[in-house]
């Protein structure tokens, strides 16, 4: 379809079981709703759909665990995940929730369409039943031992340890989580969509989407190239929380919250188009397009689509551009271990700093593979890109009209060569958000604003303004033109930022849209500005280190509850385990390691960790810097001077951002007392342990 005449954006339904984080922005929601701006700007007929995922097992043992209905859980987060999207400026023409009339009857209607027409396969099948819980147990939830390689801890469905892709069945030992009780196998009769004979329409449909994000379409393709291909996937589940399955004798069941979430999608849109809600969803020349994380892309590319291919009546996906993943820190987002960045409470710590946030996550998102957020980064990409490029260039030029023109926009001359600038920057960034590469359009349009710095600095009007006043006149009216231009082009990753400029030029919004961005005759020559405020203020260091802090606080307290879980197995019954020597190695094995004997120089206390002790360590060829967890046991006076043996050829690595070269050898016994590994007798420091 060369022209669309309307566009039906969604973003992923996220699941009402926590708020929501930075990894979520970055992988989706910011994305999406650059998009939809930036169709927005182009006078596009456009809907942008969102609302949170209620339904799923995640969410019933979270109500379990905290004691509460599952209805609760899902009103908290619902509430708290619209407020924050909302306060951070993700414009979506909806929000709404899973757990609506609306959304059941729509996903009841679809469920029983396919029913009568014969589209799904009934089918018995034996499925693990916790007697304590009374209910039936999703394959996640049953633990047991891995039939391959032996892990106690392997799940129903994979085995994390050997990677094997398992089923509950396999499991030696089985165990509910639920209760920690044996489950016993009940028969149960479900509804299988037989992706297995839809395949080929599947295959068909991606193969005309040959254009999608590289790593979409490769997942897509292994889906269907592993193993035997698609299999029937049951689209029912034995639960009490979701959609009643709208059939009779099926009570006790759900609808498949992945049946049921996706369907969210157009219940959303009738909730908030009552009357016209078809046109988004049945017209052939509506573009479709999800936004969504990696982890979804097989239910929007695969799944979803065989459920619309098989209702008939409604569209299909024309584009999915999934994102990658986003780290922190160094390590995986997690919202049950509760490591992450929270919007809640970022929005709290940071005010008014939507755009900050919104910047450097557009700048860093996961287009092409994982990516990683940094506090440090943070800070200096606000720093020196935000305040030191946009900000300033922003400023000086107000600034300086303000104080030789009168705040008016001066007269300009023939600017042929910033025109021709402008309007390439203007079809780089164009053409990269038609492409969804977002990253490369907020750089082109950074390009844009430092190209203004860089004529401010090149013609210095602070200087011309004492001997020529024209030529003055002429660079601030094309610097007031870069920032009109960036106004209109900034405003899908910057809002805020947008609003403001056009406040303080003292231009009218809605009157402007990206068909007006390249011209540089924006503003007319004596028209009057508003009053000039900084866009930004430089981050300093004590709220970094602040949010730093708390994010070692998350993995200390993991580590500790990891620590004492390990302790009680140990205490239990893994000591003898734990002394059993390891498997053999060669000569050249142990030759790699670089024994040395050091000598303890100093020693101090780690501020705000309780294990480390920062040493300094005379090596005789050299002093270095070690940091060893051992704070508990020795006091930093106790062990200056003593000799001990150091691996010497440790990769170097960063604890508490502190440099630590090698490590100390210490010996441990059962209780976990430690004692040092020093010669019997001094010997030069330096020397070989071998
Ligand atoms: N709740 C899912 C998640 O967070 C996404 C659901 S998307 C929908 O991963 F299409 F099912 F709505
Ligand atoms: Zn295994």
């Amino acid at each position: 379809m060369s022209e669309w005449k309307r566009y039906t954006i969604t973003a992923a339904l996220p699941y009402a079981n926590g708020p929501v984080h930075i990894g979520h922005l970055a992988g989706c929601y910011l994305p999406a709703d650059i998009y939809v701006r930036y169709l927005r700007a182009n006078k596009k007929d456009v809907i942008f759909i969102c609302g949170s995922d209620e339904h799923g097992v995640p969410i019933t043992i979270s109500a379990r665990r905290e004691g509460v209905t599952p209805q609760q859980v899902v009103d908290k987060y619902h509430k708290m995940m619209g407020d924050s999207f909302k306060e951070f400026g993700i414009n979506f023409s909806i929000y709404s929730r899973t757990s609506g009339a609306v959304h059941k009857e729509t996903a009841q209607a679809f469920f029983r369409k396919l029913y009568d027409e014969g589209k799904f396969i009934e089918q018995e099948t034996d499925q693990y039943y916790d007697e304590e819980v009374k209910q039936f147990i999703a394959d996640r939830y049953i633990v047991g031992t891995c039939p391959v390689c032996g892990n106690e801890n392997a799940y129903g469905d994979q085995c994390e340890n050997c990677g094997s892709s398992l089923s509950p069945t396999d499991l030696i030992n089985p165990h509910s989580t639920l209760s920690g009780s044996k489950p016993v196998l009940r028969k149960t009769r479900n509804w299988f969509l037989p992706l297995d004979k839809l395949q080929p329409h599947i295959l068909k449909y991606l193969e005309q989407h040959k254009d999608w994000k590289s790593n979409v379409y490769g997942q897509c393709m292994s889906w269907l190239q592993t193993g035997d291909g698609l299999q029937p996937r049951s689209m029912t589940r034995d639960l009490d929380w979701g959609v009643p399955v709208p059939v009779e004798g099926a009570t006790g069941k759900v609808l498949y919250v992945w049946f049921d979430a996706p369907i969210g999608y157009i219940s959303t849109t009738k909730e908030l188009l009552p009357d016209t809600w078809e046109t988004y969803w049945k017209e052939k020349d509506t573009r479709l397009i999800h936004f969504i994380g990696k982890d979804n892309i097989v239910f929007h590319c695969i799944i979803f689509p065989a459920m619309l291919m098989e209702h008939g009546e409604f569209i299909v996906a024309d584009n999915v551009p999934a994102n990658e993943f986003l780290n922190l820190e160094g390590r995986k987002l997690s919202t049950s271990k509760n490591y992450a960045v929270w919007l809640h409470e970022y929005l709290e710590a940071f005010k008014d700093k939507q755009d900050e946030l919104r910047y450097v996550l557009a700048s860093i998102a996961p287009e092409t593979k994982d990516s990683e957020f940094t506090w440090k980064d943070y800070q200096t990409r606000v720093n020196s890109e935000l305040v030191g490029i946009f900000g300033n260039l922003v400023n000086r030029v107000l600034v300086l009209t303000n104080k030789d023109f009168e705040n008016k926009v001066p007269q300009g001359r023939d600017n042929s060569a910033l025109q021709a600038f402008i309007s390439g920057q203007k079809d780089k960034i164009t053409d990269a958000m038609e492409n969804f590469r977002f990253r490369e359009a907020l750089t082109e349009m950074m390009n844009l604003a430092r190209h203004g710095n860089q004529l401010l600095s090149e013609k210095e009007p602070w200087k011309t303004i004492k001997t020529d006043r024209d030529l003055t006149a002429a660079i601030l009216y094309d610097g007031l033109q870069i920032i009109a231009n960036l106004a209109i082009m900034c405003e899908p990753f910057l809002p805020f930022t947008s609003k403001k400029i056009f406040d303080m030029l003292q231009l009218d919004a809605t009157s402007m849209a990206w068909a007006d961005a390249g011209k540089t005759d924006l503003l007319k020559t004596g028209h009057q500005l508003g009053k000039a405020s900084l866009l930004y203020q430089k981050i300093e260091d004590e709220p970094i280190a602040a949010q730093i802090e708390k994010l070692y606080a998350t993995i200390d307290k993991q580590t500790a509850d990891k620590e004492s879980a390990k302790k009680e197995k140990m205490s239990e019954q893994k000591i003898a385990e734990a002394a059993a020597p390891k498997g053999e190695i060669t000569f050249e094995d142990f030759a790699k390691i670089d024994l040395r004997v050091g000598t303890i120089l100093t020693a101090e206390k780690v501020e705000k960790a309780d294990k480390l002790l920062k040493l300094t360590v005379d090596m005789g060829y050299e002093v270095r810097t070690i940091v060893s967890g051992i704070a508990e046991h020795f006091k930093p006076e106790d062990i200056i001077g003593l000799q001990v043996s150091v691996v010497a050829n440790l990769a170097p690595r960063k604890l508490r951002g502190i440099e630590s070269k090698g490590m100390i050898l210490l010996a441990e016994d059962e209780s976990g007392k430690l004692i040092f590994v020093t010669p019997k007798e001094p010997i030069a420091n330096g020397s070989i342990v071998k």
